[in-house]
């Protein structure tokens, strides 16, 4: 049950440290939910204020472009529970639960499959909204459920994987149900059997040292935590929201055409007809690596991420991006798509200004 003294809603709070970014916002409000159970109350209220509501997560997805005049919801329920048939798993867990705190949780319990998924910032509610991804693998390939409280329908409801009509970095909570679903609870798929997933070159080059018999799903997860140390800045010590933009989806006529001038350009194949560049790649082969306008940068090792030196804001974060994607856009020919949820979601069509 929830502890109701946490459950208190504050006014004018400075999200700062509500969001991996770092950037200096006020909420109208702070609501923050501890059980379920008090959820449809947190809509009445924001109904009654007219304002909308902001469920948030870590914040480790999201850009402020200007204050919420909101009621802003840190998701805070934390219950899990086990199931267990023969060799599956069943785990269900709320959606406040930290990400990468659970997936370590799984793994000192022989529960495999979300090893390649270790390190990813943010909540276990909010990984299915972006259909989170690393290493060869995303959420989708072991979510069974996703439980949450229908705004319009003013009642909990169940949806199954396949409902979540789960794409690369895309769901449903993405769109259709954007501002009227609000993930509780999710509830994944694990197994007793260990089953490596090395389809992800550079993961599998990592490990290829251990002798494949000793290999366990804890040293991938302590590998993947290696690899992602050294490619990603920590947000606790420079602020940022991992990849800000998705790896562009091309045709093969687009691809040759830029292998043809830049025959060292990286793309995966993700059928005959199409590659996903990596956006990282294109980015630095700009000349953007290390790129710093005030405060707003381009991460001097990974390029895909973006980071807030201290100061900047939300603008400011959102100026370098566009400015990103007009350079690269010039340059290639092909638009990169912002990632991160922009707050307010109607300037997140930030995109190629066209002159
Ligand atoms: N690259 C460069 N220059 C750069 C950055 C990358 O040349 O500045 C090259 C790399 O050398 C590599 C290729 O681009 O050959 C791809 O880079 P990387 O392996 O780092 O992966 P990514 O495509 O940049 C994606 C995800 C990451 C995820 C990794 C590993 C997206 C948008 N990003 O990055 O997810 O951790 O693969 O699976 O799909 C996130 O979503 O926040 C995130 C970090």
């Amino acid at each position: 049950m929830a502890d109701m003294e946490h459950s208190v809603c504050k006014e004018y709070v400075n999200l700062k440290p509500f969001n991996t970014l770092g950037i200096n916002a006020t909420a109208r409000y702070l609501y923050p939910l501890y059980s379920e159970v008090e959820l449809p109350a947190i809509c009445q209220f924001a109904d009654q204020k007219g304002l909308p509501l902001m469920p948030l997560g870590a914040g480790s997805n999201i850009v402020l472009h200007s204050d919420p005049d909101a009621v802003v919801m840190p998701i805070l329920c934390k219950d899990k529970q086990i199931t267990i048939h023969d060799d599956e798993v069943l785990l269900t867990a709320s959606a406040g639960h930290n990400w990468h705190e659970l997936v370590r949780w799984t793994l000192q319990h022989n529960y495999y499959g979300l090893e390649n998924l270790s390190l990813i910032p943010g909540t276990a509610g909010a990984a299915p909204i972006q259909n989170i991804g690393a290493y060869g693998v995303e959420i989708k390939d072991s979510l069974v459920s996703v439980r949450g409280y229908c705004r319009l329908k003013k009642q909990f409801m169940l949806l199954t994987g396949d409902e979540c009509e789960f794409g690369y970095r895309d769901s449903i909570f993405k769109r259709k149900l954007r501002n009227t679903f609000i993930i509780t609870q999710i509830t994944l798929r694990l197994s007793r059997t260990f089953s490596p997933n090395l389809s992800y070159d550079n993961l599998h080059k990592a490990v290829s040292h251990y002798p494949h018999k000793t290999l366990t799903a804890l040293m991938i997860s302590d590998t993947v935590c290696t690899i992602r140390k050294k490619k990603l800045p920590d947000p606790k010590q420079l602020g940022n929201v991992g990849s800000f933009f998705k790896n562009p989806l091309v045709t093969r006529q687009t691809l040759d055409k830029i292998r043809k001038k830049y025959t060292n350009a990286i793309a995966y194949t993700v059928n005959n007809d199409f590659y996903k560049l990596a956006a990282g790649w294109l980015i630095d082969a700009c000349g953007l690596k290390g790129y710093r306008k005030g405060d707003a940068g381009v991460f001097q090792d990974q390029a895909l991420v973006l980071v807030n030196y201290g100061k900047a804001t939300g603008k400011e974060m959102l100026a370098l991006a566009q400015f990103i994607q007009q350079q690269v856009f010039d340059t290639f020919n092909v638009l990169l798509e912002v990632e991160p949820c922009i707050y307010p979601y109607i300037i997140k069509k930030i995109a190629y200004t066209g002159n």
